[in-house]
């Protein structure tokens, strides 16, 4: 610092990734990549690929290849590797020998590196074929997209996925009054069918089991009004009688998606918990009735992270969390993978125990089983009586939610902010 102007000396560029080191350091600690690999974590190539761009926004990092992702995956300990199908094939080379070609590459990628493919999902949003929907009026386009999606599900076998996920991207419009949305949501529900009977065809060849098909609700963006914008959406549409195999279609919630809308993304999931469709489950962060931001995991709402892991905890979920954020447009190419990925597993982590210590945790525990085992109240009690049985201990609400926030600031491992012992 200069004494006099109060203005800090400027950083040389060949020094600033050494201060960003030292200061990861400083934050004490990390888990290793033996512990890490131990979740049930994936890491999507886009995330990690993501070069910052967006419609107001020029890119800010460079392009990064898959080997590149996959290699930098298995240095964190990311054990599983996730993929659009045009992150990692152009789309002019879908379903040609240069497809079969890159397969090769990255079936070699992964097993070089330890790592196995958990996931693919077709991109049917981002080329100009699909800006009427994957849903279109257009035969040839509905078409083209079944294509797509069919292809997607024998990658999906050749890489030894065992998900497929579903973002309808543009399933809406910006303008009103064109489409028939019934007519859509058929033609919808006709792609999925066709997905999952290519899925059967390709299991039985390959001996393996079906692929797990996960639908992901988004309720803005890219189009103004969307025809599936939740999980509950989605669950309509499972339910619908228009799919011919509704039992290999379940959801993937992202919990931004939700939170976007305003929903409260674990009533959003206890929804999903009590269809036994909750199979998939895309983790970020970010701001409720904003855009998709797709922030680091635990960075925005940590309270209400935790609480998302006690409930996923409680109904044994068991499957992947899917690092599905975006790192900020000011992180460099080489801070995504020594800032960005690895604080975001280390932050799941550690909520994924201190959702352990939750669940153990001797005063909650307590005051829950209080709460289920209610008031005393005679035989025939009246409405007044039943309600002054449980009067006083409905204020156990309330002391649950701060020992939360204890167990959150670590106040029950002894961490102290008080001025005298109770
Ligand atoms: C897009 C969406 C993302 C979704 C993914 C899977 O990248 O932005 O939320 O999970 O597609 O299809
Ligand atoms: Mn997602
Ligand atoms: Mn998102």
């Amino acid at each position: 610092m200069n004494p006099t102007t109060g203005k800090m000396k400027p950083i040389p560029a060949g020094d600033q990734q050494g201060l960003v080191e030292r200061l990861m350091k400083a934050c004490g600690g990390a888990y290793s990549a033996e512990t890490r690999r131990k979740y049930y974590i994936t890491g999507p190539q886009w995330a990690a690929a993501y070069e910052g761009h967006a419609l107001f926004h020029a890119p800010t990092r460079k392009p990064v290849t898959f080997e590149e992702v996959i290699r930098q995956y298995a240095e964190i300990g990311i054990g599983y590797w996730c993929t659009h199908d045009t992150d990692v094939i152009p789309a002019d080379a879908i379903g040609t020998p240069r497809q079969d070609e890159i397969l090769g590459r990255i079936k070699q990628s992964l097993q070089s590196h330890g790592l196995e493919c958990s996931m693919v999902t077709t991109e049917t949003f981002h080329h100009a074929v699909f800006a009427a929907s994957p849903a279109a009026e257009s035969p040839t386009v509905r078409e083209y997209a079944s294509s797509r999606l069919r292809n997607t599900v024998r990658i999906g076998h050749e890489l030894g996925a065992k998900f497929a996920v579903y973002w309808p991207g543009s399933l809406g419009y910006q303008v009103q009054g064109a489409i028939d949305e019934v007519q859509v949501l058929e033609r919808y529900a006709e792609g999925l069918n066709a997905a999952c009977e290519e899925d059967i065809k390709v299991a039985k060849e390959k001996g393996r089991a079906t692929l797990k098909h996960c639908m992901e609700a988004k309720p803005f963006e890219p189009a103004a009004q969307i025809l599936l914008p939740s999980s509950d959406a989605m669950l309509a549409l499972i339910f619908s009688g228009k799919l011919t195999h509704p039992e290999m279609v379940g959801l993937n919630p992202e919990y931004l998606h939700e939170l976007m809308w305003g929903a409260a993304p674990r009533a959003a999931l206890a929804r999903a918990l009590m269809c036994g469709k909750l199979w998939h489950f895309d983790i970020n962060d970010g701001y409720p009735l904003k855009h998709d931001v797709d922030i680091g995991v635990g960075l925005v709402n940590p309270l209400d992270w935790l609480n998302v892991l006690v409930l996923l905890r409680s109904h044994n979920y068991n499957g992947p969390f899917n690092l599905d954020f975006k790192p900020p447009r000011t992180t460099s190419n080489w801070g995504v993978f020594s800032v960005s990925f690895p604080t975001a597993v280390d932050r799941f982590i550690t909520m994924w125990e201190m959702a352990g210590e939750v669940m153990e945790d001797p005063v909650i525990r307590e005051a829950q089983q209080a709460l289920n085992a209610g008031g005393a109240v005679s035989e025939g009690a009246d409405v007044v009586a039943i309600t002054e049985a449980t009067k006083e201990l409905l204020t156990l609400h309330e002391l649950i939610a701060h020992r939360l926030v204890q167990i959150l600031f670590g106040q029950h491992r002894g961490r102290t902010f008080f001025d005298q012992k109770s």
